[in-house]
């Protein structure tokens, strides 16, 4: 099988924002207590955080992460997650039916923000409460000193304000199983006022206003125009969520379900510029895809035990496929530089992560932390815009699906290629033409794959599924030349200058 594409260094389709390697970290499950949070493991720092597992999430090359929720932040005050610990009050937490101990809160979150070297992201509760509280939280966090909340934050240990940049407006609040669900109209006007009120006490900050649960959802697209008609003028970024699965146990369609996707947000963005239209707007409506990855192992889970605090809950254990599709995942969301500014992995750690621990014992990487990681020290620059011309196959899934499925970074100092090679038997002789870029030469070749498709890493084998270097591309004139083995994902990077 062969594949062709065509590169020109002119056709770009613009700047890669680092925040598309973004995380997010929710109260559920073991995510922050056992996962971030663990203050009598034996690595354990002097905040109380897992050594381990910064290590492990510095190593994924996370830039932004979302927290606290989710589904959580829907019920959540976040006041009850800030000063002294003793005083903090136990709450049930009807999200996803937990006790919440209220040991980790928004302070705890921004210091491991720091230590792992991402930029928070905060989401507000426009489920049970409102854009009061949104307002009130901004100040605490970003007001330098001198009000009822600032100096609240002070006396909690930091003088500093934490400088929030970004902020969502809620979480899914087109889903019914959302606490405070709202229509379109009720949500668009809460995150309008919300919005409104957040800006006015810090002029600097960026918001998200929710777009669509999934694109499953019966209200997906006029949800996205109603509410934008509400805050278009307040919100820079409209968010977009998926969720992938193989619970059919058809390799063929599962790799190939990344491609609705990029549907997934061409749709969102005609949405976005179809409101921008109606007002003759010349402002350009970004999406922030603030919850993507595989879904679906831990679906038939037995139910744990009812408001027990830190309960095992979504802990998918992720096989070799699951990671060629987030590594497609991951090529959807670089080949929409130009409208998609932010994305976050849902989630980091024990929760549907890419990072499981073990209470009182190991960290280790799942299968699906290698895209993200190679992804995100490698694919630096500028998207360009790949033609692709590839053998094509029909699945249960769609029809017409191209076996290459690939995006281009210009890195500046050279090219970065991820390919995946979707026939699961052949492997694909890829020829790239590269036009306008002038010498080049292979650097590295490094491929993710593994003979069983169904490989996971484990507590006792945590190195299973892992990347290796591959070598037989060449570079012949402006041509490179490359045999990607069958169901792999690999990142090729040219340097310059090398003739
Ligand atoms: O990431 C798990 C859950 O998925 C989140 O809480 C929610 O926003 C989404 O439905």
């Amino acid at each position: 099988m062969r594949a062709r594409v065509v590169l020109d260094r002119d056709y770009a389709i613009g700047e890669v924002d680092r925040r598309l390697f973004g995380g997010f970290a929710e109260h559920l499950g073991r995510h922050i207590y056992e996962g971030i949070y663990e203050p009598g493991h034996p690595l354990a720092d002097e905040d109380g955080f897992r050594r381990d597992v910064i290590e492990l999430v510095r190593g994924l090359g996370m830039t932004v992460m979302r927290y606290p929720g989710g589904n959580f932040v829907s019920g959540y005050n976040w006041e009850d997650g800030v000063g002294p610990r003793s005083e903090r009050p136990r709450r049930l937490e009807l999200a996803w039916r937990a006790t919440e101990p209220n040991e980790f809160g928004a302070n705890e979150f921004i210091q491991w923000c720091r230590k792992v070297g991402a930029d928070p992201v905060i989401a507000v509760n426009l489920g049970t409460r409102g854009p009061e509280d949104a307002r009130r939280l901004v100040e605490y966090c970003n007001h330098p000193s001198g009000t009822e909340l600032s100096d609240w934050r002070r006396s909690h240990g930091f003088a500093e304000p934490h400088g929030v940049r970004l902020w969502c407006l809620g979480n899914e609040m087109d889903g019914p199983w959302q606490m405070g669900h709202k229509t379109a109209t009720e949500y668009g006007r809460a995150a309008c006022e919300a919005a409104k009120l957040m800006k006015w006490v810090d002029p600097e900050i960026e918001l998200v206003a929710c777009g669509s649960s999934g694109r499953f959802m019966p209200t997906f697209g006029a949800w996205e125009m109603e509410v934008l008609d509400h805050t278009f003028d307040h919100v820079e970024y409209l968010s977009i969520h998926t969720y992938l699965g193989n619970r059919e146990d058809d390799s063929a369609s599962f790799l190939a379900k990344p491609d609705a996707m990029d549907d997934f947000i061409e749709e969102t963005v005609a949405c976005c510029d179809a409101v921008a239209a109606k007002r003759r707007s010349a402002k350009r409506i970004m999406l922030s895809f603030d919850e993507w990855n595989v879904w679906y192992h831990s679906n038939d889970d037995p139910p744990h035990e009812p408001w027990s605090v830190a309960p095992h809950q979504l802990e998918d254990v992720y096989t070799a496929e699951d990671a060629l599709c987030a590594g497609a995942m991951l090529i959807s969301l670089l080949n929409h530089a130009d409208r998609v500014k932010v994305a976050c992995l849902a989630q980091v750690v024990n929760v549907i992560g890419a990072i499981m621990t073990e209470a009182g014992g190991p960290a280790w990487r799942q299968t699906i932390y290698h895209p993200f990681a190679l992804a995100s020290a490698n694919a630096q620059g500028r998207a360009l815009r790949a033609v692709v011309e590839s053998p094509l196959y029909d699945c249960r899934e769609r029809q017409g699906v191209p076996v290459l499925k690939l995006a281009a970074i210009d890195r500046g100092d050279g090219l970065t290629l991820l390919a995946l090679n979707r026939d699961l038997a052949q492997p694909l002789d890829m020829t790239v033409d590269l036009r306008g870029f002038g010498p080049l030469a292979v650097g590295e070749w490094t491929v993710l794959r593994h003979d069983d498709l169904k490989a996971t890493n484990t507590r006792e084998y945590p190195d299973r599924v892992r990347p290796a270097s591959h070598s037989g591309a060449a570079v012949d004139g402006a041509q490179l030349r490359a045999t990607l083995p069958p169901a792999s994902w690999n990142v090729i990077r040219l340097v310059c200058g090398i003739g």
